[in-house]
């Protein structure tokens, strides 16, 4: 039987793109990297939300408990400034942590720049969802995804 496509969800978290102050350049070059390999995944939900921590869990748990998508990818607000709330979003609403792709992320970012270790993002499991935070920068978040993205199929399927 051939293999549905990995459904993807991707949330951008940031005041500014959301208030039409900047144009978010990472959205759509997520979306396109989801469609190909390795992930070879369809999108089927795309929202922009400002840095709002009640905003940000109500849409990760819809997504993930009504929607149902595979896959959840964030970016942006993972870092140190005041309204960075991402990762707390996340904890909140993941039921297990899966610790071992925030530090796949990390180890690759850090070969890349050292401001990587000033994210703090998280990735985690709610149902049959993975949340997985990506940093908000275009070259940030391409990266990161790059660095997990090979492992993703099967860890859905492990999911189901
Ligand atoms: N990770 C990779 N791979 N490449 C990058 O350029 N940028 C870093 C970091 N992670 C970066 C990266 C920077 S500059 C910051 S401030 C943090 O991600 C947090 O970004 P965010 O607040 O937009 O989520």
């Amino acid at each position: 039987e051939e293999s549905r496509k990995i459904r993807v969800a991707i949330l951008i978290c940031s005041d500014r793109a959301s208030a039409g102050n900047y144009e978010d350049k990472t959205g759509p070059k997520l979306k396109y990297q989801i469609q190909q390999a390795p992930l070879n995944g369809e999108c089927c939900e795309f929202k922009i939300l400002p840095d709002e921590q009640e905003e940000i869990e109500q849409l990760l748990r819809i997504w993930s408990d009504v929607n149902k998508v595979d896959l959840i990818l964030t970016s942006g607000g993972t870092g140190f400034s005041k309204r960075d709330i991402t990762p707390e979003a996340t904890r909140n609403v993941i039921e297990k942590e899966a610790i071992g792709m925030v530090i796949a992320m990390m180890q690759y970012s850090l070969t890349k720049t050292p401001m990587a270790m000033l994210s703090r993002a998280v990735a985690g499991i709610r149902g049959s969802t993975l949340i997985i935070n990506l940093p908000g920068s275009s070259k940030g978040a391409l990266e990161c995804f790059e660095s997990v993205a090979g492992q993703i199929p099967h860890a859905i399927d492990l999911l189901q």
